[in-house]
């Protein structure tokens, strides 16, 4: 029995495991010499890179229209990536002057089967599973990648919308996805992942990454969507 002013072990120090790097290594373990400790040193962040567009004031018409852009001037630098942007629907400045919007297809103003039109014009035009990107760079990464599963069939609305994922490969891209995302993002950056589980649960999904999220959230009259915060630690 321990008397009252002795030292209980903390979960660190008995070798709990809190956090997996990218690498797959444990952050806190029991080694051989004793309890292995968080890296003291982390890798350096690549600069940002100046941009050269004008910065651009779009503020929404829809949701948030009634609030003033942030006090803090945007810089008009690239710390944030959106690395499936599609036509942008989920942001509020759809030309945020710090962003770098990707996806793998440009569309030109289309006019869908509801009668909606949407436009797909990234930046780059970039595969998430192989990123033209240096490591360590992205303060922030936002990560909504397609979730139904390709069955053919007629053009419709979902499917140009948010694309489709290939029945035979959709785990090794999605991998390569995560692994590419995590690998842009600076340490201590944080990554968004959204996932609608029409076709597949999110938890097949979360098998695929390489860091353990550390919470998420649940939306939509169904439920379906998630949004899912990591951070790379
Ligand atoms: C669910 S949608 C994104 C919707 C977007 N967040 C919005 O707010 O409108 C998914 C997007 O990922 C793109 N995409 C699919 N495979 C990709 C890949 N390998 N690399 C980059 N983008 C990809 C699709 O073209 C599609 O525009």
């Amino acid at each position: 029995m321990c008397p009252s002013n002795c030292h209980q072990p903390t979960p660190k120090e008995q070798g709990e495991i809190v956090a997996t790097t990218l690498n797959g290594e444990r952050v806190y373990g029991m080694g051989a010499d004793g309890p292995i400790k968080t890296p003291t040193e982390k890798p350096p962040v690549a600069p940002p890179v100046e941009r050269e567009v004008p910065v651009v004031v779009d503020w929404p018409k829809g949701i948030g229209a009634d609030l003033k852009p942030h006090p803090v001037a945007p810089q008009n630098t690239e710390k944030i990536l959106d690395a499936c942007c599609g036509s942008r629907m989920f942001w509020f400045n759809k030309r945020h002057p710090d962003t770098l919007y990707i996806d793998n297809r440009t569309m030109p103003p289309t006019k869908q089967t509801n009668g909606a039109t949407i436009e797909v014009a990234p930046d780059r035009v970039m595969d998430f599973r192989n990123l033209d990107l240096p490591d360590n760079r992205f303060a922030l990464v936002v990560f909504d990648p397609p979730h139904i599963i390709k069955r053919g069939g007629k053009r419709s609305y979902m499917k140009e919308k948010y694309g489709e994922l290939e029945r035979a490969s959709w785990r090794d891209d999605l991998r390569a996805g995560f692994a590419e995302l995590f690998r842009v993002l600076r340490p201590d950056g944080v990554l968004i992942f959204k996932w609608n589980e029409t076709d597949i649960p999110l938890r097949e999904v979360l098998a695929l990454t390489p860091i353990q999220p550390l919470f998420g959230h649940r939306s939509g009259k169904a439920q379906k969507t998630h949004w899912v915060t990591f951070m790379k630690l």
